[in-house]
């Protein structure tokens, strides 16, 4: 591939500059997603249109100029195959539905997700620029949406099924992270170059909970996936200051951490590859801010190989192109000397 930057960052080679790339980085945020998902009516079905989707999974290689591709599909994908409907309404986010007894839920069956294999090897093929990312959400992020039917304000429901059903919640994590651990091998299996799991709400969590209810799977997981492959595997965490010593115990090859760590203090003590952290509404402010922002983050990052620039969490769909744009520009501009 012409540019390896990301892998060479990840294995803590030299390089001459630092990678980037961002979370949601194909959105709405774009008008060629826009103008392509108008093609389809419903969200889901845009996700399984592997044509649709390996356009749009391009977009950001051919208008930001990014160092690699994130598949576009969504983290609620393989939760169909065990038996959740999933739906998203438009302007609202996502509804799923499902009996609410553990015990019914089906076994995982990988084939079911075959279009996000092909999207994978589509993608590969269409380019061989920059490496391609597969993900899924991390059983926790996963467990909440099952429990929640939709997005949450504040997790309540998950959080007194955690507390007053444990059985079932530690069973379904344990659905869950099966489910995850095969889903993943098969990503891999199609050529991803890098996968990353996505934790995006742990920051609702206390640590006891998080050490309790969420550690111990995810942990497990990931250790399962890295004993079958050498793959690399990003663990994208929030509420990171918080749970940054535990993250550190797996066998992530990369800690992918939100705007509450300072990674000027964090790349010293921590060995991990780091990825992060900019806050997403930086992108709000005007381009003179961006780059302040921006370099003012680079300039602390005390070493010169094992960081990957990227946001603290995801692009909104209300964010303008050319700042993002300007952002990348303002990353790949920065020589490491
Ligand atoms: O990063 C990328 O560009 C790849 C594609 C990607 C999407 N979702 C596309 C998407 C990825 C990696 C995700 C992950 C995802 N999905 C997460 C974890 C990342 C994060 O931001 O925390 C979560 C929590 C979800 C669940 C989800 N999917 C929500 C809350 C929504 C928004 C609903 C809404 O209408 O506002 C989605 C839908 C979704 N996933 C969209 C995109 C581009 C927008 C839907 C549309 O275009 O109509």
């Amino acid at each position: 591939m012409k540019n390896d930057l990301l892998l060479r960052a990840i294995r803590k080679e030299p390089i001459e500059r630092f990678p980037v790339w961002l979370m949601r980085q194909a959105g709405r945020y774009m008008r060629e997603y826009r103008d392509l998902r108008a093609r389809e009516e419903n969200f889901l079905s845009f996700c399984k249109n592997v044509e649709l989707a390996v356009k749009v999974s391009l977009l950001p290689l051919e208008l930001l100029g990014v160092d690699a591709i994130i598949i576009f599909s969504d983290i609620l994908v393989p939760l169909e195959s065990i038996g959740v409907k999933v739906d998203f309404v438009e302007g609202e986010g996502p509804r799923l539905e499902w009996s609410g007894k553990v015990s019914e839920l089906k076994r995982y069956n990988p084939e079911d997700n075959a279009f996000v294999y092909e999207i994978i090897r589509n993608v590969k093929e269409a380019q061989d620029e920059v490496p391609v990312i597969g993900f899924a959400g991390a059983p926790f992020t996963l467990a909440s949406y099952v429990i929640e039917g939709s997005s949450s304000r504040d997790f309540r429901k998950t959080k007194l099924f955690m507390w007053e059903r444990e059985y079932d919640f530690k069973k379904l994590m344990e659905i869950l992270s099966e489910t995850l651990y095969r889903y993943i091998l098969k990503q891999i299996e199609a050529g991803a170059d890098v996968v990353q799991l996505f934790d995006s709400w742990t920051n609702y969590l206390s640590r006891n909970d998080y050490e309790e209810y969420v550690f111990p799977y995810v942990r497990e997981l990931i250790n399962r996936i890295k004993s079958k492959t050498d793959t690399p595997l990003i663990y994208f965490f929030k509420g990171s200051s918080s749970f940054i010593d535990l993250a550190k115990q797996t066998q992530a090859d990369v800690l992918s951490v939100d705007w509450s760590v300072d990674l000027s203090l964090e790349a010293v003590r921590n060995d991990k590859v780091l990825q992060g952290n900019l806050e997403p509404s930086v992108l709000y402010a005007k381009e003179e801010t961006i780059k302040f922002k921006t370099l003012e983050l680079l300039n602390g990052i005390p070493r010169k190989t094992g960081y990957i620039f990227n946001l603290g969490h995801g692009l909104a769909p209300d964010m303008e192109f050319d700042k993002v744009k300007f952002l990348v520009d303002t990353v790949k501009g920065f020589r490491i000397n």
